[in-house]
């Protein structure tokens, strides 16, 4: 049993949306292109999983956040790829690939045969049990990753108001999840090793304005340690967790956000990988001129900065999408793919970017009792990245322009003098 396409998309996710939208800009034709995703829905928006999607009031449902209306492009509904002669092979997971070949075999047994192979696989959550705890298999414990994390993430919280619940992990899911779980009424300690949480982005300062919010929110941080065991019930629902540090926390629900892997396994050995990912060329070229890889699970150069890098955030998935089939369709006037990193979050009524990277000195600016404030990183004279919470849609094109630029900086006092008037006024 066997189909052939000339263009095959392999994942179902943020990449996968964004990279169908360009190749009907770019002119494919009907029965050109499929996608294959495990998951039984067609492409959507991941950030809402852990924001929207969570809300007690009114909460974001597809059709609503299928791509690409993140970047507000047209909404991709299973009709709009019908109508676009492009198949969706969906609830269906692809056990092993040829690159030499140009082979896909499902798990259903179907040869899948392709001219140019996309891999948009992204990433799995990572779970306790890589860490030598056992037992996140319990009916309360939550992962999020995809939608059906987030519809059972639902069921468990409204069967938890009131009580209390333990978020494992002080990175993005951590707390994005922390300011839902508040807002539906349910006490929360957080627990992560680092001193502050988003340890891999934010400052002790930074990080500090925003845990007072949260702690002024009853959420209590528990720092420096990580989990020992869970404490089940006779019926296997887990009723707390023991940590390192020796103390218990009780729980009726556990949130487990510890990081990541790129989903790359279907080819090692096949692919050059590089920094945990598959590592593609300025174009997302892989080591094998007709398989191009993007979003999470590429690893690729980042030109600013002069380094392979792999990113995990749906900005770099949705643009590296698009130029690998800019690569693959217009090969010849296709420029190299030149990235600036861009982060974001939103949690409570906050809102933050940062653009470029956090190395080096940091500058702060604004006011940090208030609801704006910001900071510059300096390194070896120049401007790399930029951080600005609470800023108007000016202000935020204004950093994300000046940060391109990695403006010299002579005078660090002089930057901090100016702050936010210094991207503004260049
Ligand atoms: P993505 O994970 O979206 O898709 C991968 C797809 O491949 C999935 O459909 C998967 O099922 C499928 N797949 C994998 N292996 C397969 C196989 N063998 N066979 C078939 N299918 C397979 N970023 C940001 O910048 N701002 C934000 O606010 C957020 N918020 C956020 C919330 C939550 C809950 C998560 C989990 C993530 C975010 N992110 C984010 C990160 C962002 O969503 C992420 O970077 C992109 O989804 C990456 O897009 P990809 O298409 O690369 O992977
Ligand atoms: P993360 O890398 O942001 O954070 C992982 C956290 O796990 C670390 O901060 C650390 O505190 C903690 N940790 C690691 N090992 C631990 C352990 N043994 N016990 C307790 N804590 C431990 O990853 P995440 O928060 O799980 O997010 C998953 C993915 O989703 C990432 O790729 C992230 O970029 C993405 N995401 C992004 C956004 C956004 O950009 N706004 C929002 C949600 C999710």
């Amino acid at each position: 049993m066997g189909r052939a396409f000339v263009y095959v998309i392999l994942g179902g996710g943020v990449a996968a949306g964004y990279a169908a939208l360009e190749f009907t800009n770019k002119g494919v034709s009907h029965g050109e292109l499929c996608i294959i995703s495990e998951e039984p829905v067609a492409p959507y928006e991941r950030p809402a999983l852990s924001k929207g999607f969570l809300l007690p009031e009114a909460p974001a449902r597809l059709p609503a956040f299928h791509t690409c209306v993140g970047a507000n492009e047209e909404r991709l509904t299973p009709k709009w790829y019908k109508e676009h002669g492009i198949e969706l092979i969906l609830g269906t997971r692809v056990k092993s690939a040829d690159v030499r070949r140009k082979t896909l075999l499902t798990a259903a047994g179907e040869t899948i045969s392709y001219k140019f192979l996309i891999i948009a696989t992204g990433a799995r959550a990572l779970n306790l049990e890589e860490f030598g705890v056992s037992g996140s298999d319990a009916e309360n414990v939550c992962h999020l990753r995809d939608l059906a994390d987030a519809t059972r993430l639902v069921d468990v919280m409204q069967a938890s108001t009131g009580g209390n619940a333990v978020v494992i992990g002080g990175g993005y899911i951590g707390m994005e999840v922390a300011a839902s779980l508040v807002i539906n009424k349910i006490n929360v300690s957080m627990v992560f090793p680092e001193p502050h949480c988003m340890a891999r982005l934010f400052t002790p300062k930074i990080a500090s304005y925003y845990e007072e919010f949260y702690k002024s929110k009853g959420v209590k941080f528990v720092k420096g340690t990580v989990m020992s065991s869970f404490v089940f019930n006779p019926d296997g629902k887990v009723t707390g967790v023991n940590l390192k540090d020796g103390s218990y926390l009780p729980a009726d629900l556990v949130v487990v956000g510890i990081g990541i892997r790129p989903n790359t396994s279907l080819f090692e050995g096949q692919l050059t990988l590089e920094k945990g990912g598959i590592k593609v060329n300025s174009q997302l070229q892989t080591s094998n001129s007709s398989v191009y890889a993007v979003g999470d699970v590429a690893s690729f150069p980042v030109k600013i900065f002069g380094e392979i890098r792999r990113l995990e955030h749906v900005d770099a998935a949705r643009k590296s999408a698009r130029h690998a089939v800019a690569a693959i369709m217009e090969p010849d006037t296709t420029p190299e793919f030149d990235y600036l990193p861009f982060f974001y979050s939103r949690v409570f009524s906050f809102s933050w970017q940062f653009y470029g990277e956090n190395l080096g000195e940091v500058i702060y600016f604004g006011d940090f009792s208030g609801t704006s404030f910001g900071a510059y990183w300096v390194h070896k004279g120049h401007l790399v990245g930029s951080f600005l919470e609470g800023g108007s849609k000016q202000e935020y094109e204004a950093i994300a322009k000046v940060t391109r630029l990695k403006p010299a900086i002579d005078d660090l006092n002089e930057l901090e003098r100016q702050g936010l008037g210094f991207v503004v006024a260049l």
